[in-house]
């Protein structure tokens, strides 16, 4: 397979590139100190197309490939893993939803709004209880004449607080696991859906993640997301693809560790020399270089099989769970190669190393990737 950009994907890591050093680099530090969700950057995302990389322009999106959407992911996260899982999230699991299991009333209303950064998306799929075993959610949704009206409560939710739409996952019969699961597009100011206080994460601390309470939430009933007892495949089938989005964030995160490492490693100088030229510091630059080499054809090789309509999952657990488990390496052996001054908030590497742990946990922790890779294996 080709995995060299053509010139329409290098035009687009040229303007994220240029985008995450002039406008995201100088806001990331006071961004993430001061806890602040970087609304005036995902604004400027929205006016750059940035939203809506991969959406049709009939839906108001760039009419761009999935590559685009990906590169886009990672070249933001090199400089902020917080923006990368803001537009991860909004797009691979707030809009592709309804883009690819709406009606046309749904599509026509919602998508364009997403796609243009009018609107941010967000997904309610976890619950206290149900984390990896998604299947047990437990959060309700009973029909009456008009509405659902949604009882349960939901964790962890990205962009929550800060969202217009959460795809919601909802219990809507009594059958058991997987089946009875439906899915809702859910307003913001839907009455009845409470959003809790944000998290203190290790990580991201620009990314809101908060707890979302469905106290009587009233959903009107043409808010349902494809069939009821579809909505288990509706999160699946995202989260496949979802996936290489958050292995581009990890990718991302992964090459900011090796270019500080390299960059340090040079200048530093110890017992008269530059700390690189010891072999000690130069291999693991080399080890750190190479594991995020395979990173990355993995995540583009994952992505231009989506591009193709070919099947990805598995190919997508692969890239998610490698390219986090390099993420988190690279980030390790970074604080370490800027020894004392590595652990401390003055230089990046001590935010890269909070940062990339997330990628082994979220949209799926690396047990589940390996129980994906190993069901596709041997089914
Ligand atoms: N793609 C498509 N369909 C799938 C599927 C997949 N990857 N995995 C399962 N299904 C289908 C099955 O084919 C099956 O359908 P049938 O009933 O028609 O046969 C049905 O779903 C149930 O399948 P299983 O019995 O295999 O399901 P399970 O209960 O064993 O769970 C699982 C499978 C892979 C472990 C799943 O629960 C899972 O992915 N868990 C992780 C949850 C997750 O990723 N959460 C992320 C939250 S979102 C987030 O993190 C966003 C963020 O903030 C960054």
């Amino acid at each position: 397979m080709n995995l060299r950009f053509t010139e329409e994907q290098e035009m687009m890591r040229k303007m994220v590139q240029d985008f995450a050093e002039k406008e995201v680099q100088p806001e990331v530090e006071q961004m993430e100190g001061e806890e602040r969700f970087p609304r005036k950057i995902v604004r400027k995302m929205g006016e750059l197309g940035l939203m809506g990389v991969p959406i049709p322009e009939d839906y108001g999106g760039s009419g761009m490939d999935y590559t685009s959407y990906i590169i886009a992911i990672n070249e933001l996260s090199k400089v902020s893993a917080t923006l990368g899982v803001i537009l991860s999230v909004h797009t691979s699991v707030g809009t592709n939803p309804i883009l690819y299991f709406g009606n046309d009333k749904q599509k026509n209303k919602y998508v364009p709004k997403l796609a243009s950064g009018e609107y941010l998306g967000a997904f309610a799929l976890t619950e206290p209880g149900a984390g990896s075993d998604a299947a047990s959610l437990k959060t309700k949704a009973v029909k009456s004449d008009t509405d659902y009206i949604l009882n349960g409560s939901k964790v962890f939710i990205t962009n929550g607080g800060e969202a217009d739409t959460y795809i919601t996952f909802a219990r809507t019969s009594d059958e058991p696991g997987s089946k009875g699961v439906s899915a809702f597009i859910v307003e913001k100011d839907t009455p009845g859906l409470i959003i809790g206080k944000p998290e203190k994460k290790m990580g991201l601390h620009g990314s809101s993640t908060v707890q979302l309470t469905f106290d009587n939430c009233k959903v009107p009933k043409e808010q349902l997301l494809g069939d009821e007892g579809e909505g288990f495949k509706i999160a699946m089938a995202n989260l496949n693809v979802g996936r290489i989005g958050i292995a581009a964030q990890a990718l991302g995160i992964g090459e900011a560790a090796l270019d500080y490492s390299a960059a340090y490693a040079k200048e530093r100088e110890q017992f008269g020399k530059p700390i690189a030229a010891n072999q000690g510091i130069a291999f693991k630059l080399a080890d750190m270089a190479t594991e995020v080499e395979a990173a990355k054809l993995l995540v583009y090789q994952a992505a231009a099989l989506v591009e193709q309509d070919a099947p990805s999952s598995k190919e997508a657990s692969m890239a998610k769970m490698y390219a986090s488990k390099t993420a988190r390496k690279a980030a390790i052996e970074a604080v370490q190669i800027f020894g004392g001054y590595g652990y401390t908030e003055e230089y990046p590497v001590e935010r890269l190393f909070r940062d990339a742990k997330v990628t082994e946990i979220y949209e799926g922790t690396n047990e589940i990737q390996h129980k994906v890779i190993a069901k596709s294996l041997l089914d």
